[in-house]
């Protein structure tokens, strides 16, 4: 049952079957095949007996960070605030991405109804797998590692508001592999330098080598499409 803190969108898409088969895109294709190939199991391919101690003392290991924390109003508070602070940035991070994967899942799920062709149908389907592990990757880790589960950030949840309720294919590609995956890519990169536990690394690890696999092709071709659709909404008419 829903409670209040779900996100509930009204989709205005159309599920779309084709029956005159694939595109041929032998990219669509080979991505296709090498998601089949590369597909591993959240609940054994991570080693979850691995402990992380919420709260204890972290390496000073991010000049930035340190500097920041140094000329912030938590210096007063000594190191110890500085730790709690980066900890449940942490516990905030990791949740933002159990909710921002999950809005993968859906928009993966809604281009398999929309998509035109068959080949590209069942990329996305694939793809939906793919962040299904992450979801319960990142939600796993939250639920039995963190101490609370942060809400949807305000922003991510405005985002997905206005990608799900598009209901032109185009954008809701755009949406998932141009903005949420682009996000996501620059969010992993930056939890390598925030997470301090190996179990955490190697969840964003094993999800980031998924979110690489034909990344920038897959954002070409989104970003074509919706340039394409988007173009004459930007054009200026011309004054007669
Ligand atoms: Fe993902
Ligand atoms: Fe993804």
């Amino acid at each position: 049952m829903p409670t209040v803190d779900d996100l509930v969108i009204a989709t205005p898409g159309a599920a779309r079957l084709t029956w005159s088969g694939g595109s041929g895109n032998p990219r669509i294709v080979s991505l296709y095949e090498q998601t089949k190939q590369l597909q591993w199991n959240a609940s054994t391919d991570v080693d979850w007996s691995v402990p992380v101690e919420f709260g204890s003392a972290l390496p000073e290991d991010s000049t930035f960070g340190l500097s920041a924390f140094r000329s912030s109003p938590l210096l007063s508070r000594g190191r110890a605030a500085w730790d709690a602070f980066r900890w449940e940035f942490h516990a905030w991070l990791a949740s933002q991405f159990a909710h921002g994967e999950q809005g993968a899942v859906i928009a993966s799920a809604r281009l398999t109804e929309v998509l035109p062709d068959v080949d590209a149908k069942c990329f996305a389907a694939v793809q939906v797998a793919d962040e299904a592990r992450h979801v319960e990757a990142f939600s796993r880790y939250v639920r039995d590692k963190m101490p609370s589960t942060y809400p949807v950030a305000g922003p991510l949840a405005s985002l997905l508001r206005d990608v799900f309720r598009d209901a032109r294919w185009d954008i809701t590609a755009l949406g998932l592999h141009v903005i949420l995956e682009g996000l996501a890519m620059a969010m992993l990169r930056m939890a390598n330098h925030t997470f301090h536990d190996a179990l955490i690394r190697d969840i964003t690890r094993l999800a980031a080598r998924d979110e690489r696999r034909g990344a920038q092709g897959r954002r070409r071709e989104a970003m074509r499409a919706g340039a394409l659709r988007l173009r004459p909404q930007r054009t200026i008419p011309h004054p007669h």
